[in-house]
């Protein structure tokens, strides 16, 4: 069974390629998958650059063409939650596209042809990424000094859409819009819902966890790229060797 890890940016997953036992670079999609071993397990890292079509693409590339039996999402999201800060954890319960809405033919957010608005992550793989970002984040506390000692994991929406969302006006203003129809975002990225999407058609797993490395607000272009270059492939690479571990003890 074939494990699939995906990101947008290099930098959200180089840790892991260090680890890789017997790996072997495959040519698809005009992209490069790198597929190896990681604690026993055959795996295939992936990816996707940024966006949703991007993500989309390489998803689908993950299951026709490398068989994927699960995919798992590490990366980066602005925080939108209140609470939700530079350096926590966010475990995706489900997405939704923010940038969608083909009303009135159908209700804000709704995805036509899904007769909803939130597709959930798979609950058994999110158990075990909760508790790989757990123990993240009180290592990260003791020793491996990621300068967040208050950082904390949460579990809920997470939104994506097809934006660099980087002003605090247009972060309230989704957090606001998505409150008052009763959706609680914690963060928001570019690539996710698509994913989720892709891994729904197949019948595939899906799973996803996101480092938050801004608040998507007017700072979040200058906390978006010094923590991607410093820190998101340390904590990926701890929470996805940690959460592989948990897996093949099983
Ligand atoms: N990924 C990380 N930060 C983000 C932001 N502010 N907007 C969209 N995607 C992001």
């Amino acid at each position: 069974m074939t494990f699939a890890i995906l990101s947008a940016l290099p930098e959200e997953q180089s840790g892991l390629v260090a680890h890789l036992q017997h790996p072997e670079q495959v040519a698809r999609a005009g992209r490069t998958f790198t597929r190896g071993m990681l604690h026993g397990q055959p795996v295939v890292l992936a990816l996707s650059g940024i966006g949703k079509v991007a993500a989309a693409t390489t998803a689908t590339a993950l299951v026709e063409h490398f068989g994927a039996a699960a995919i798992v999402f590490t990366g980066v999201a602005g925080g939108v939650g209140e609470g939700v800060q530079v350096g926590d954890v966010v475990v995706a319960q489900d997405y939704l596209q923010h940038d969608m809405d083909a009303s009135p033919l159908f209700a804000r957010w709704e995805l036509p042809g899904y007769a909803r608005a939130r597709l959930a992550c798979d609950a058994h793989l999110s158990a075990h990424l909760l508790e790989a970002a757990g123990a993240c984040v009180s290592s990260a506390r003791g020793h491996f000094d990621l300068n967040y000692p208050a950082a904390r994991v949460h579990h809920g929406l997470v939104v994506s859409g097809d934006r660099f969302v980087s002003a605090a006006r247009e972060s309230d203003r989704l957090r606001q819009d998505l409150r008052a129809a009763g959706h609680e975002v914690l963060a928001v990225e570019m690539e996710g819902a698509a994913v989720a999407q892709v891994c729904l058609d197949y019948g595939v797993p899906f799973a996803a966890v996101r480092t938050i490395s801004d608040r998507a607000d007017d700072a979040a272009h200058v906390d978006f790229p010094l923590f991607v270059q410093t820190v998101a492939s340390r904590y990926a690479e701890h929470m996805v060797l940690a959460f592989l571990q948990k897996l093949s003890n099983l």
